[in-house]
């Protein structure tokens, strides 16, 4: 059988476990794809880095002191040391621990230990720290690309921008103005990266595996006897899963009323500040102000929850049957300090290695792995039959759209991963013929 048969709704398990398939994911997929690699918010000042990954590899993200925006692969040009070995900071520049090659934070290599005589003639200019060839910051997120002949981003998100963009801008509909707040969680687990990527296409058949702490409440508002893991916010909505031609899956909702659905008894000010959000946003946006984000996949590798708990969360390879998640919280810049501190206790409840919904899926993703591993179990696809067929184009929103729970999402990921790994062009990659 075919590794990807979305037409009859088969996928092998073999991609979530063979060694030689997560190579060619690494050759072929995460040397091209856009990434998600930072926010800007994590590097304000000049010289300020935040040491992400691209696929597996590590890169640094760097404001040089110019201000400029740059990500480095965080590898030495002279035998390949980490020039930096550090999570987040600032730095002069940086210096390589194994024989002290320096690098400037515009990339440069500036020193190098006796330089003369023992390397006479070396032109500095050709040894500077590798730079990606691509790099778009869209609202403070930072993407990058190994690809030089990659779309541009913008292109390359489509129809899947303004599912996004509600992730990304202020919670009273203007545009940006979130940062990424408290610190990142970061955290490997035992399961292939693609499990959690299509999870947060929009996989809404899974919620009885979140059944007991659906049963208790630990939404923002925790109001008296409501339950949930989070607010109602999406209640009387029409749920919608669309599917874009870059491989992104996303679920959205369209609201049928317009009332405040949250009540925050025990502070005044995270209640008026919700409310005042709310109104403000009704009046910006109008009808559009009804569209509500719930989740989605950024082909490949990064996610986003739209609502609370408002995050980007990475799914980095890490090994044919590991990843490393790496969870970024996002919060108006300006929310008063009352909201972020209810927030950060709500992120971790919910969200992160210790988060009580999160263990539900880690928990899913760690033994659907193990299930991929056995050579008798492995003779077995996996099942994306769900509502097969199931679809219209551009209705009531751009995109690929079902208003029925469905794969679809995963099937057109798959579809798109495997057009990656027969090393299609970029025209078809974007869903337009070759
Ligand atoms: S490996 Fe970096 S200076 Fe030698
Ligand atoms: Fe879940």
């Amino acid at each position: 059988m075919k590794l990807v048969d979305t037409g009859r709704g088969l996928v092998s398990r073999d991609i979530f476990a063979r060694e030689d398939i997560y190579g060619e994911e690494l050759e072929k997929l995460f040397t091209r794809a856009w990434l998600f690699v930072g926010h800007e918010s994590l590097v304000p000042n000049p010289g300020d880095y935040f040491v992400s990954r691209m696929g597996a590899e590590s890169v640094i993200l760097c404001r040089d002191r110019a201000r400029r925006l740059h990500v480095f692969l965080n590898t030495c040009r002279h035998r390949g040391m980490k020039v930096c070995l550090y999570d987040q900071g600032n730095a002069q520049s940086f210096v390589c621990p194994y024989h002290s090659w320096t690098y400037a934070t515009d990339g440069k290599l500036v020193g190098v230990p006796h330089q003369d005589p023992l390397y006479k003639g070396l032109d500095k200019n050709e040894w500077s720290l590798i730079e990606v060839p691509r790099m778009a910051n869209y609202k403070g997120t930072v993407w990058a690309s190994w690809d030089a002949q990659a779309p541009d981003f913008l292109e390359y998100l489509g129809g899947a921008k303004e599912h996004l963009d509600m992730a990304l801008d202020r919670l009273d509909g203007e545009e940006g103005g979130t940062v990424v707040f408290g610190g990142v969680h970061k955290w490997i687990v035992p399961a292939n990266w693609k499990l959690p990527a299509e999870n947060f296409c929009g996989d809404t058949y899974h919620n009885p595996s979140h059944r007991s702490v659906d049963m208790i409440g630990i939404g923002p508002s925790a109001r008296d006897g409501v339950k949930g893991r989070r607010d109602p916010e999406l209640e009387h909505a029409q749920h919608l899963w669309i599917s874009f031609p870059a491989g992104h899956g996303i679920h959205s909702a369209v609201r049928s009323t317009g009332e405040y659905f949250a009540a925050f008894k025990d502070s005044k000010i995270v209640e008026e500040y919700y409310r005042h959000c709310h109104e403000a946003r009704k009046k910006r946006l109008g009808d559009k102000a009804r569209l509500l984000p719930f989740v989605g996949t950024i082909f490949p590798n990064c996610s986003y929850h739209g609502r609370q708990p408002r995050a980007l969360c990475v799914w980095h390879p890490h090994g044919p049957t590991s990843t490393e998640i790496w969870r970024f919280f996002l919060v108006d810049r300006d929310a008063p300090a009352e909201v972020k501190d209810m927030l950060r206790r709500f992120y971790m409840r919910y969200a992160g290695p210790a988060g009580m919904t999160e263990q539900d899926d880690m928990e899913n993703w760690n033994y659907a792995t193990a299930g991929a591993r056995g050579p008798i179990a492995r003779r077995y696809p996996f099942n994306y039959q769900q509502s097969l067929g199931a679809w219209r184009n551009g209705d009531p929103v751009p995109g690929v759209v079902s208003t029925q729970m469905t794969e679809e999402n995963a099937r057109r990921f798959y579809d798109r991963w495997s057009q990656y790994l027969a090393g299609a062009a970029w025209p078809q990659l974007l869903g337009s013929e070759a």
